[in-house]
């Protein structure tokens, strides 16, 4: 199994380990994180049959699923939480989702992370299209996107059912052969 790791400036990318679940749980477990995400905030066990699925799908081969610990500059502390999931049926193309501790948000780190992943799917993956799906009352996972390169493409209409009904998506996207590193 090759292992992920991915640097950025200020951010890194790699796998989850089981060491990482009370993190995650900090994250994942936080009302405010999920808000815009269509299910509640996961409990510590929920968080570690999720990294357990992760640990295992990073063994699989070919590999369909990255769950990846997002570290700060120093490399030691996760703050946030990244997945990219290459479709088996169109394996050029993979979806991201994200998030961050609140306790990062509002300096940029956002917007670097989907630069990160961009550059991650497309450099070391080889994708040719990278999209993502958000609540259309996300604002700031709107802008992080749209600064990062990715356009809006359109709306799924009732794309997910969550504990208040059902919500539409906007989905972004970015293209290989029009993305520019940033
Ligand atoms: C989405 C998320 C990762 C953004 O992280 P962040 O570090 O706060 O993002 P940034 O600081 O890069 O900000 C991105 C943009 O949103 C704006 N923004 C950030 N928080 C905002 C807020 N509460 N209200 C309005 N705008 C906001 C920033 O000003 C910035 O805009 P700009 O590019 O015009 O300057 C973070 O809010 C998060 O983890 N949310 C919970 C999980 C989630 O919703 N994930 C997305 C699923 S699609």
């Amino acid at each position: 199994m090759r292992r992920v790791v991915c640097d950025g400036q200020r951010l890194g990318l790699r796998d989850v380990t089981e060491a990482d679940v009370a993190a995650l749980h900090s994250i994942y477990g936080d009302p405010t994180v999920t808000q815009h995400m269509p299910f509640t905030p996961r409990s510590l066990r929920e968080v570690a049959e999720l990294v357990g699925q992760a640990m295992e799908a990073a063994a699989a081969e070919p590999r369909h699923l990255y769950v990846l610990a997002v570290v700060d500059a120093d490399r030691r502390h996760v703050i946030g939480v990244a997945r990219l999931h290459v479709e088996a049926e169109h394996p050029h193309s993979a979806e991201i989702g994200f998030g961050l501790h609140p306790d990062q948000w509002g300096r940029g780190i956002g917007t670097d992370l989907v630069r990160l992943l961009l550059s991650f799917g497309f450099k070391q993956l080889g994708l040719h299209r990278i999209w993502g799906a958000r609540s259309p009352a996300n604002l700031p996972a709107q802008l992080a996107m749209l600064t990062a390169g990715m356009v809006e493409e359109g709306r799924i209409r009732h794309h997910v059912h969550t504990p208040h009904g059902w919500r539409d998506s906007i989905v972004h996207s970015a293209l290989q052969d029009e993305w520019i590193e940033r």
